[in-house]
């Protein structure tokens, strides 16, 4: 069984074509990041616009990289959401106009649930269930139980930023470029992190959410506050490291709060932060402590992708769960039941 799986809730237009939900035929991917590079985030029209215009040559690409003929497709997944209003219609509008023009089943894909999804592509012989799973990337923080693919429940998710969000706003204001992630982790690793001391939030109700506004509002009271002679290449730097120091805290602490050792059997961590030296190194030295295997994609995987859409797509395909004509984006479009705030207990 062929599975397309298209990608465009934010700025990136994946497409792949995956054969029985585990062997990645071809993929094909155009970034926006040059696009929205100058305005320091993504800006919704300019990505709708863009998607526009390159998820045909997208599509192609990958057809041709995989091998592929139209006619050998089985089936067409889309993520429907979360996401950019205008950008995840580019890619349900496609998906539904191929499935109409070739009579193949239409299939609805949560985009967080395919971040999730994606590690199944590279561990599906290893990961076990139940698993504690972290999503962490520009637009989503969120921490789940897995009791197995398909059932989610939200332990805990960010009551402002994501953690990626204050990546890029705390480059923003550093001037350092976008997207910040990849440039602070860089600038971090030269860094000294004990030089500027960030607080980790606390909520007075006990839950497991996150907030990362609080570090970036203090990051830019410091910049206000230093002369702008002194901020140099050592002190972006020591920022930088100072700031990756907290919030790999916060995501680390997280999940060992969040870990239940008569359940979890793995845990795993996806999306575009995943990407994060420091996060990988702290997740594993986590997972040795707590005796549990972590399971983290390969970056390639964790950001963006049509792949992780189409392992979706396919084991949603072999469960009967397609859509029809009818399916629209959902742009705020949520991940698992979600439980109360102040008893932060999930199912044993
Ligand atoms: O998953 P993703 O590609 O898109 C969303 O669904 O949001 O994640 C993009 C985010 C950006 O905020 C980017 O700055 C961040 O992932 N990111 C990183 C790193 N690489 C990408 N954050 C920290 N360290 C990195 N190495
Ligand atoms: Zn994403």
């Amino acid at each position: 069984m062929i599975i397309l799986g298209i990608e465009t809730s934010c700025d990136e237009t994946g497409v792949a074509l995956v054969r029985d939900g585990e062997h990645l035929l071809g993929s094909s991917l155009i970034t926006q990041i040059e696009l929205h590079s100058p305005y320091g985030g993504v800006v919704p029209e300019l990505a709708a616009r863009q998607h526009a215009e390159t998820i045909d040559i997208v599509f192609r690409d990958a057809l041709e990289k995989a091998d592929v003929r139209e006619e050998q497709i089985d089936a067409v997944a889309v993520t429907y959401g979360p996401g950019l209003p205008g950008a995840l219609l580019v890619g349900v509008a496609f998906a539904k106009s191929y499935a109409y023009k070739t009579g193949k089943p239409l299939i609805g894909v949560n985009h967080l649930e395919a971040h999730l999804e994606a590690v199944r592509l590279q561990f599906s012989k290893t990961l076990e269930y139940p698993a504690l799973g972290m999503i962490v990337s520009g637009g989503h923080t969120s921490l789940l139980d897995i009791e197995k693919p398909g059932e989610y429940t939200l332990i805990g998710k960010t009551r402002d930023d994501a953690a990626g969000e204050a990546y890029d706003k705390v480059a923003k204001l550093l001037g350092l470029g976008y997207p910040g992630g990849p440039i602070i982790d860089k600038l971090a690793g030269e860094g000294n992190h004990k030089r500027f001391k960030f607080k980790k939030p606390r909520f007075s109700d006990d839950s497991a959410d996150f907030s990362f506004s609080g570090i970036k509002t203090a990051v830019m009271r410091l910049v206000k506050e230093t002369p702008e002679a002194e901020i140099d290449e050592e002190f972006k730097r020591d920022l930088a490291a100072s700031f990756q120091y907290t919030v790999v805290r916060i995501l680390r602490d997280a999940m060992r709060d969040a870990f239940k050792l008569e359940r979890h059997k793995s845990l795993i961590i996806t999306g575009g932060v995943a990407v994060n030296s420091a996060l990988r190194k702290a997740l594993d030295e986590l997972g040795r402590e707590l005796n549990t295997p972590v399971f983290i994609p390969e970056p390639k995987y964790c950001t963006d992708n049509g792949i992780m859409v189409a392992v979706l797509g396919s084991r949603l395909m072999k469960e009967g769960k397609t859509a029809d004509l009818s399916l629209d984006a959902k742009p705020d479009l949520k991940i698992g039941e979600t439980i109360s705030r102040t008893s932060n207990r999930y199912k044993k």
